[in-house]
């Protein structure tokens, strides 16, 4: 690919979340969309005119896998459409963007780890856009150091809702085939992979789940507890439900020997060090953290979805310098793959 020019982009899906890749692609200067596509023709052309003029539309996938001229795409579609698709670009010689969760099961996973493998000089990045927002990134280098001392415990939560009407208007949500699961794959994996991630990963889950306030309406859990090793011997647990009456109440908590910081609802909640010269320090680091972000981002950009914006950025510069994406398919997998242990669990019993 021609370095000078900008990196020529489609969208694939353009539902709810294509607007903000669509969004993010056009405040990068170094790309491009030239393509869209859905299914639902009015859907490809509504995305077309509104958030991508010049772009052509499609309802083929495979018009834009046999594009020579497009040099890269963002996977925006249901779970259960992800590993086909991904698949194809890469295949096709696409580099690939693809939406959270990366696979509706492990098998579809293992091929797309495969193909990424099978492509090397392709990106494969999967989307986890919080792990480039400043406060996890901050978080999980001070546990890496060991600046909470040996990693205790580290929990977490979602309580959110979702109707029964957010179900029955899109036929792939609420199902194992098209979803995957409900609550723990989609909704509150953001908040199941950051946990995972600043804590230096898992190996072990067992889970319980449950569907307390969709019967009848979905097949799938909306209610889950995982109970996690991780990898550095502590223990975990997660929670979350979409059946309360809270709109969007997270909590990430990390409890070392040292001492124990949380995050509530995104924002740092409370530092509490055994020793105060360690607290200041640590304080320190995290405010000049939060500060050196805030500096980034505070011109020009639109603040809804600054990590998909950094996320696409960092995609779009790992395709211009054949570099690495700063979360990959592996990276991303290893979420995944803990969300499908959970669930192989649970569904044991
Ligand atoms: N990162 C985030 O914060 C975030 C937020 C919302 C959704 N998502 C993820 O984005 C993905 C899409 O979610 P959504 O809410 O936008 O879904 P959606 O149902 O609103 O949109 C998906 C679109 O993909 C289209 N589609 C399906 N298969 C296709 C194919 N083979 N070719 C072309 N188009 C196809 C459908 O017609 C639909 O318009 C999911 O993986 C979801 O988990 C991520």
């Amino acid at each position: 690919m021609n370095k000078k020019r900008k990196v020529r982009t489609a969208v694939i899906g353009c539902g709810v979340i294509s607007e903000l890749h669509l969004r993010c692609f056009a405040h990068n200067e170094q790309a491009e969309v030239v393509a869209v596509c859905d299914l639902i023709p009015e859907r490809a052309e509504k995305a077309a005119r509104e958030r991508a003029p010049g772009a052509r539309w499609t309802t083929k996938a495979e018009d834009i896998f046999a594009d020579q001229a497009i040099d890269a795409v963002s996977i925006c579609t249901d779970h259960a459409s992800h590993a086909a698709l991904a698949c194809a670009a890469l295949d096709a010689g696409k580099h690939v963007l693809c939406e959270k969760c990366l696979a509706v099961n492990a098998s579809d996973l293992r091929k797309m780890l495969a193909a990424a493998k099978a492509h090397p000089e392709l990106v494969a990045a999967g989307v986890f856009q919080h792990r480039f927002e400043p406060l996890p990134r901050i978080l999980r280098s001070l546990i890496a150091e060991g600046a909470f001392g040996r990693l205790l415990t580290a929990t977490g939560s979602l309580h959110t809702y979702r109707s029964d009407d957010y179900f029955k208007n899109d036929a792939w949500r609420g199902t194992k085939k098209g979803e995957g699961g409900s609550i723990l794959i989609n909704q509150s994996i953001h908040y199941f992979d950051l946990l995972l991630w600043i804590a230096g990963g898992a190996d072990k889950a067992r889970a319980f789940y449950a569907n307390l306030g969709h019967q009848g309406v979905i097949e799938t859990e909306d209610t889950i507890s995982v109970a996690l090793r991780m990898r550095d011997g502590a223990v975990g647990s997660f929670v979350a439900t979409n059946a309360g009456i809270d709109q969007w109440e997270n909590v990430l908590s990390f409890q070392g020997t040292k001492g124990r910081v949380e995050i509530r609802n995104d924002k740092l909640a409370s530092l509490k060090m055994g020793d105060p010269a360690d607290e200041r320090r640590v304080s320190a680091r995290i405010e000049k953290a939060l500060a050196a972000a805030e500096k980034q981002f505070a011109k020009g950009r639109d603040y809804y979805g600054t990590g998909h914006q950094a996320q696409i950025d960092d995609y779009v510069k790992a395709i211009l310098t054949k570099g690495r994406p700063y979360v990959t398919f592996a990276d991303a997998a290893e979420s995944a793959s803990m969300v499908f242990a959970a669930y192989a669990s649970a569904a044991r019993g």
